[in-house]
């Protein structure tokens, strides 16, 4: 059996960052929410004083704050100046441009459009940077009420489907007598999908690896799934069923952007312990993008 694993798969630039910054804080740092979706690495920053919070409400004056890779809208940079907080700013290099372009299209005093989920907290600090004044939308039929406006603005969050955004975008151009849209939507996505669509095609299973409330890995499973692959959505090495690979000789392995290096190590090392006598292992090199 040939264990193969995608070549961009894992935790993304933005989400290895934070992770890194948060596990060089100092004891007593708060994040501003779980700095990522993943239980384990969020309770192993907690035994060392890296807890999250929800509000600032919880964290005592002059203290150490650290936002995630999401951001935040500058109401919480205010607050914090004002309450002599320290902040370690994880905020994603892409996110920040995203947020910077909202404000750019509002001080041009243009509509902004943001498209992206409403409730992620992405999202919603884009929309603070924009002075809570965007359009939000995610689906065409909404593009489609959009009044009529003389110039608009579209900002992307930074992991929408980039086939999505083209339908939307071709609604807004018929919106608007000049469309500026600014392209934010990350490459980190694309390319881990692309990577388990190309892995997908080459193997008897794919196995992806990732929080089941995990979008990012919802989506990639689901990918692998449209090749016509069979695929396993699993959280750890401990949920892979060795029946399910009976017979085969080529097993793919993804991971979403949230998944930790060690649990796809984890799975790797699972599978080859799976190996009968006389087959082979070849793990390929799990590959940074960024
Ligand atoms: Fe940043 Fe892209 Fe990851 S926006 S957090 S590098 S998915």
């Amino acid at each position: 059996m040939r264990v193969h694993i995608a070549a961009a798969c894992g935790f993304c630039y933005g989400v290895r960052r934070a992770v890194e910054l948060a596990a060089q804080a100092e004891a007593g740092t708060h994040t501003l929410g779980p700095i990522i979706h993943n239980p384990q690495l969020v309770d192993s920053l907690s035994e060392k004083g890296v807890t999250p919070v929800n509000s600032l409400e919880e964290v005592a004056d002059g203290s150490r704050l650290l936002i995630r890779s999401h951001g935040v809208g500058p109401d919480v940079y205010d607050e914090a100046e004002k309450r002599r907080l320290h902040i370690v700013d994880a905020t994603c290099p892409h996110v920040k441009k995203a947020q910077q372009d909202a404000r750019k299209v509002i001080n041009a005093k243009k509509v902004l459009v943001i498209i992206g989920e409403k409730d992620h907290p992405e999202v919603i600090s884009i929309s603070q940077w924009g002075g809570n004044r965007a359009i939000i939308i995610d689906k065409v039929e909404e593009a489609e009420e959009i009044p009529y406006c003389e110039t608009m603005g579209v900002v992307v969050q930074t992991t929408f489907s980039q086939s999505r955004f083209k339908q939307i975008e071709s609604v807004l151009a018929g919106k608007t007598g000049h469309l500026d849209v600014y392209m934010t939507i990350c490459a980190a996505t694309r390319q881990r999908q692309e990577a388990a669509v190309e892995l997908a095609g080459k193997v008897d299973a794919m196995i992806v690896i990732g929080g089941r409330n995990s979008a990012n890995t919802g989506r990639l499973a689901q990918v692998c799934a449209e090749q016509g692959c069979p695929t396993y959505h699993v959280e750890t090495a401990a949920e892979i069923n060795p029946d399910d690979f009976a017979g085969m000789h080529d097993i793919g392995v993804t991971a979403g952007a949230s998944t930790t290096d060690w649990i796809i190590q984890e799975v790797v090392k699972m599978m080859e312990d799976l190996q009968t006598e006389g087959t082979e292992v070849m793990s390929e090199e799990l590959l940074d993008q960024y």
